[in-house]
């Protein structure tokens, strides 16, 4: 199964996919993670994308398009996660080529639903375990009091840097004129499932799994 996690910034996508990950046994793919690892490692692309990525704009449709190619290269197990992509309508097409080539296509698109001010409290009280990547939030999935993580017991934690509000009302700029459109795009190809978004994680958890079942 080939699912798209389609969302703004901070609806929860890297959230569901992790939960996704461990119980169906997918891979997920996030180009936010792969650029982000890349700009970790110093690499010239690394390097190249780190401005675009903290004012919140997009990097090219080349290099997002050339980072899903190289991964969707392999085993993909029980189906891939596509998560942060695609995000313009190039990089939907790419994606329906690239699935085409393998003999797959996507079997949903969940898009998720959340209002602008919960997203910017989302993403500005987030923080992510430094060694495993779970995903937490000063109010609603709080660190610990022991301060180690819950999935693998590391201390340290790291905050990203385009998670200022400044940085994320641009990114909120950038997803409703660049990537809104793919919700009508997905529509028409009948491939759309669209959910609340705002509740508990597990109630939201449950939503997705409802639509991937309908
Ligand atoms: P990317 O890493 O994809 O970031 P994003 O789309 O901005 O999404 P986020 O990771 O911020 O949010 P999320 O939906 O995964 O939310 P999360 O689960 O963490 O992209 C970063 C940048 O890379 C882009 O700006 C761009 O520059 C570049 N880029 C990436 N892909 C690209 C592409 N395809 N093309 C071009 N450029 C690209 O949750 C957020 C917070 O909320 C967490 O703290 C979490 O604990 C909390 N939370 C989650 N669910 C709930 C809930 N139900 N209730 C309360 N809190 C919740
Ligand atoms: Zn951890």
């Amino acid at each position: 199964m080939n699912i798209i996690l389609l969302g703004p910034p901070g609806a929860g996508k890297g959230t569901q996919a992790r939960m996704l990950v461990e119980e169906r046994g997918m891979v997920q793919l996030s180009t936010g993670d792969m650029l982000r690892a890349a700009k970790t490692s110093g690499t010239e692309m690394g390097n190249k994308v780190a401005d675009v990525m903290a004012r919140g704009d997009l990097v090219t449709d080349e290099i997002v398009i050339g980072l899903i190619a190289e991964h969707l290269d392999g085993d993909t197990g029980a189906g891939v996660i596509f998560d942060g992509f695609p995000r313009t309508l190039a990089q939907a097409d790419a994606l329906r080529d690239l699935l085409g080539k393998r003999g797959e296509s996507l079997d949903a698109v969940v898009a998720m639903r959340v209002d602008d001010e919960a997203l910017i409290s989302r993403v500005t009280g987030r923080s992510t375990c430094a060694n495993c990547g779970e995903v937490y939030h000063d109010q609603t999935k709080p660190i610990p009091d022991d301060g180690k993580c819950v999935k693998c017991g590391h201390t340290e934690f790291t905050r990203r840097s385009d998670d200022n509000e400044d940085s994320m009302r641009h990114r909120l700029l950038v997803y409703y004129r660049d990537t809104s459109p793919l919700i009508g795009y997905y529509h028409a190809h009948g491939q759309l499932r669209s959910i609340d978004g705002l509740g508990a994680i597990d109630e939201v958890k449950e939503r997705v799994e409802g639509a991937l079942a309908s």
